[in-house]
């Protein structure tokens, strides 16, 4: 095992830190449960999580701020606190996009996510004592600051390129499922009462079925934002809700009406045949917009198969 991977390996089963994670991650849920709020610190009208977007404007700024530090030279300074000023004003959003996501996290993926946000506010607070220290006249003093900004920043970033990559923490959970092409039989239709859903297999796909007054509605049961059983929750409104974060998808086609999701539920065509109810992937011509992306995936898939064989 390489040395990043046993360092962020003690950090995972670093039980200690639950004692801070649990009562920080209740007050962030409670303060982030307005619904518009919500939304918006997700990413849920984006199509995507909010906050790599936003890192992005951080680490670039704080990035450049350290390049000027390097081959700059005095004349440079003013554009090195104009980068650093523009990561220390990006640095709050984002931290709020963070936590927000960081939240709905458990168990190792919240211990790394803590330690990262720790790093964070640190990073944060160098940078913007680097600024009261260089506008002060203390030049090598600000640069000092930066570079251990720089440096808190970096094993920062490098936490959260885990998270995601590693741990897979707000992926879409339903980004591989693709579902049957033809009409397949997952129910006796005896087996779903008018206003009852049931989740099915269909083709290796776990997908959540309602039946209304005149129609089957079929979506994925495992909820794109953190893998919650679509089966469990609550059905309102035409809609079914998350029972672990509350993301709340249309039954007829998959669209989001309340995140933190952010990615739409993959939708299937259902119909009753034969006293059976039936699924499929909506055929190209007869899909949403949402559907149509996700056949996007599912062809670049097949089109990468069909290349590595
Ligand atoms: S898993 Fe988070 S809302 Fe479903």
């Amino acid at each position: 095992m390489s040395m990043p991977h046993r360092a962020i390996h003690r950090v995972e089963n670093a039980e200690a830190l639950d004692k801070v994670a649990e009562p920080v991650s209740s007050v962030v849920q409670r303060a982030v449960q307005p619904k518009p709020i919500r939304d918006l610190l997700s990413g849920t009208n984006l199509g995507h999580p909010l906050h790599p977007s936003l890192t992005d404007v951080a680490i670039g700024a704080w990035s450049m701020a350290g390049l000027l530090d390097m081959v700059g030279g005095s004349e440079a300074e003013p554009f090195t606190e104009l980068m650093t000023a523009a990561g220390v004003a990006a640095a709050v959003p984002t931290a709020l996009t963070g936590f927000n996501d960081w939240a709905d996290t458990l168990g190792a993926e919240r211990r790394v996510g803590l330690v990262h946000a720790g790093l964070n506010t640190v990073a944060l607070a160098l940078y913007a004592a680097s600024l009261v220290a260089s506008r002060g006249g203390g030049r090598r003093k600000g640069k000092a600051l930066r570079f251990a900004g720089l440096t808190a920043m970096g094993i920062s970033a490098y936490l959260g390129g885990h998270m995601s990559f590693a741990q897979g923490v707000n992926v879409n959970r339903t980004a591989w499922q693709e579902g049957p092409d033809d009409w397949t039989p997952v129910l006796a239709a005896s087996e779903l009462a008018e206003g009852e859903h049931r989740t099915a297999d269909a083709d290796g796909v776990r997908v959540l079925l309602y039946r209304t007054a005149t129609e089957v509605h079929a979506i994925a049961a495992t909820c794109s934002h953190m893998g919650g059983p679509l089966g469990e929750g609550t059905i309102e409104n035409g809609c079914v809700i998350c029972p672990w974060h509350d993301s709340t998808f249309r039954l007829a086609d998959g669209g989001i009406e309340r995140g933190p999701a952010s990615s739409p539920q993959p939708s299937y065509e259902a119909r009753i045949q034969n006293g059976r109810i039936e699924v499929r992937v909506p055929p190209p011509g007869a899909q949403s917009d949402m559907a149509k992306e996700g056949a996007h995936r599912r062809g670049r898939r097949l089109l990468s198969r069909a290349s590595a064989s």
